[in-house]
């Protein structure tokens, strides 16, 4: 049987920013990180401007849309601060998320059943400046359909469900959302949305998601930022690639 199409690495790099936050200063870089990255073979970076610039700030956005030779994915709430900011930059993917203030991480997807018209009047202006928008979504059939009225062009799925039940040891629970994923990827997919998984994703809970052959592409940060203190980000993203490859045989 043929391979299944290349799935895209996207390297999430929002926490190397944390920990340069935790001292202020300038180091460790994200920008640094975001090279090492491409030459580790990432196919784009990711990173969230969030309202409170908790961990990306301005400046690195402009700093990365100067450096980078692969993709920015620019992830942002939808708020005309950031509509703005995305405009002026005109990343080659914007990735809408929900944020509150409060949450340690982004906890769920975005609601955009509830916010059909507001949601299809924010895009049109990304769209219209060459943007393709994705829109980090639960895997819920109702969220999947409202993303493709609005025009989306991708969906992310929140795999967030799936991890946190692997870390329990709920393997019920995480074989009913690995299986939740599965059914949403091809419905997505069917409709016509490109589809892109992310969020708490590991070398432990990676290679199912990847064996999707409707997902193109995968963000993830956090478990391989921390990866990278113990053996380098280079290694950490090789390996992840690695897995993702076997699994895609
Ligand atoms: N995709 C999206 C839309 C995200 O918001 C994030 C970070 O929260 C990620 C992927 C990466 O998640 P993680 O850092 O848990 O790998």
């Amino acid at each position: 049987m043929a391979d299944l199409p290349h799935l895209r690495l996207g390297i999430n790099i929002d926490h190397v920013a944390t920990v340069r936050n935790a001292r202020g200063g300038a180091y460790p870089d994200p920008l640094r990180a975001a090279k090492l990255a491409e030459e580790a073979g990432a196919d784009g970076i990711t990173a969230h401007l969030r309202e409170d610039r908790r961990h990306i700030s301005d400046a690195d956005i402009d700093g990365l849309m100067d450096v980078l030779s692969v993709p920015l994915n620019f992830e942002m709430a939808a708020t005309d601060e950031m509509l703005k900011i995305a405009l002026r930059h005109k990343p080659h993917a914007v990735c809408l998320v929900p944020e509150k203030r409060e949450e340690r991480t982004t906890e769920g997807g975005l609601e955009v059943a509830r916010e059909e018209n507001r949601l299809a009047h924010f895009i049109a202006p990304l769209r219209d400046a060459g943007c393709r928008v994705s829109i980090f979504i639960a895997a819920d059939m109702r969220q999947i359909e409202a993303a493709n009225r609005i025009g989306a062009d991708v969906i992310e799925l929140h795999a967030g469900a799936y991890c946190d039940a692997h870390s329990e040891g709920d393997f019920k629970e995480r074989d009913a959302e690995l299986e939740r994923l599965r059914e949403m990827s091809t419905f997505a997919h069917s409709l016509g949305l490109e589809v892109h998984v992310g969020h708490g994703l590991t070398y432990d809970t990676v290679a199912p998601v990847a064996a999707f052959p409707e997902v193109r592409e995968l963000n993830i940060g956090h478990f391989l930022i921390g990866e990278a203190i113990f053996r380098g980000l280079q290694p950490a993203i090789h390996e992840m690639r690695s897995i993702m490859d076997a699994a895609r045989k």
